[in-house]
């Protein structure tokens, strides 16, 4: 695992504005948390991140408002080590930002996005960045910019050959189209995203995830929280337990951690399989400290736990 592999993350950034709560809040309930917090975010940017921390040259294709939020998150990815060349900052949109309230015992979140320049990621922009993308040897997308931006950035990589990975966050409630999966080498769902993509919204996920394999994706794991994490591969189901180190502080960016990891460990040639099991560690790494960014772990401390726990 020596070579230092090229990742071109193609997708959102926001600024997370979090509250810990005693739990919570029910419809129409009002709740009184603790102190508020700011930090990096946005599936894309955290995917990035997860990637340069584990030792991989990132490049990020973004488009971000020329506002101060959007100024101090590109600050940011420059100290990350992120190639931010092909960030666009949009004059007339604001960045990003998401509200989280994060249940401060059981470390579950919810997430209030509004998108901004998210949503006016374009087609030209990721054309602009086709030499990037050709370049590397694994691309990773989201949902959280236009559904076009991601078909055209998954069709540039299949067709220059790098691997491409979709993590379908947020899941459209209509699907995905037949045409943009077939361009997916490596499909991440988690278990409501598994469900809703395969047509039944009540269906057991892991039903929906070997329904989507039956799609014609190449590979799926399914990230269960709690549960660890099903591969499916070649036909064969392996199972991944969760990697517990402590207590759960919090849970957002657990699998924006593993899809950033994951890209890295497979940019160096590790194989599906491998990478997914280290992977799995970074993000049961992630949940013992709070907010995305911040809980992002470095390569070393990611390959000692591993060390510890074993390939099993
Ligand atoms: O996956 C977690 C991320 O979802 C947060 O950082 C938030 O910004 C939203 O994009």
């Amino acid at each position: 695992m020596s070579h230092r592999g090229r990742v071109t993350v193609v997708g959102s950034s926001n600024t997370d504005m979090i509250v810990r709560v005693p739990r919570l809040p029910a419809v129409g309930e009002s709740v009184i948390g603790g102190n508020f917090s700011m930090v990096g975010g946005g599936k894309g940017a955290n995917q990035a991140v997860a990637a340069s921390r584990m030792g991989s040259e990132v490049t990020f294709v973004a488009r971000i408002g020329s506002d101060q939020l959007g100024d101090s998150t590109v600050d940011s990815l420059n100290r990350e080590k992120i190639d931010v060349q092909y960030i666009v900052r949009d004059r007339e949109c604001a960045s990003g930002v998401a509200l989280i309230s994060v249940d401060e015992c059981l470390g579950d979140n919810t997430i209030a996005i509004a998108p901004g320049s998210n949503a006016l990621l374009s087609v030209s922009d990721v054309l602009a960045a086709r030499s990037a993308i050709e370049n590397s040897d694994v691309l990773v997308c989201q949902l959280e910019i236009p559904i076009d931006s991601v078909s055209e950035a998954l069709s540039i990589a299949r067709t220059a050959g790098v691997i491409t990975i979709l993590n379908p966050a947020p899941a459209p409630a209509d699907g995905l189209p037949v045409e943009l999966l077939k361009n997916v080498d490596i499909l991440i769902p988690n278990e409501t995203e598994a469900q809703l993509l395969s047509g039944d919204s009540d269906s057991d996920p892991v039903v929906a995830a070997r329904a989507i394999v039956a799609r014609g994706v190449c590979t799926v794991i399914l990230t269960r929280g709690a549960r660890g994490s099903i591969l499916f591969q070649n036909g064969v189901e392996i199972q991944i337990e969760r990697f517990v180190v402590g207590p759960v502080v919090d849970t957002t960016a657990a699998g924006d951690c593993f899809t950033g990891a994951l890209a890295a460990l497979l940019s160096e040639g590790n194989s599906v399989e491998m990478s997914a099991r280290i992977a799995n560690v970074a993000a049961g790494l992630s949940v013992t400290k709070s907010g995305a960014q911040p809980s992002l772990p470095f390569r070393e401390s990611v390959m000692d736990a591993f060390a510890h726990v074993g390939a099993n």
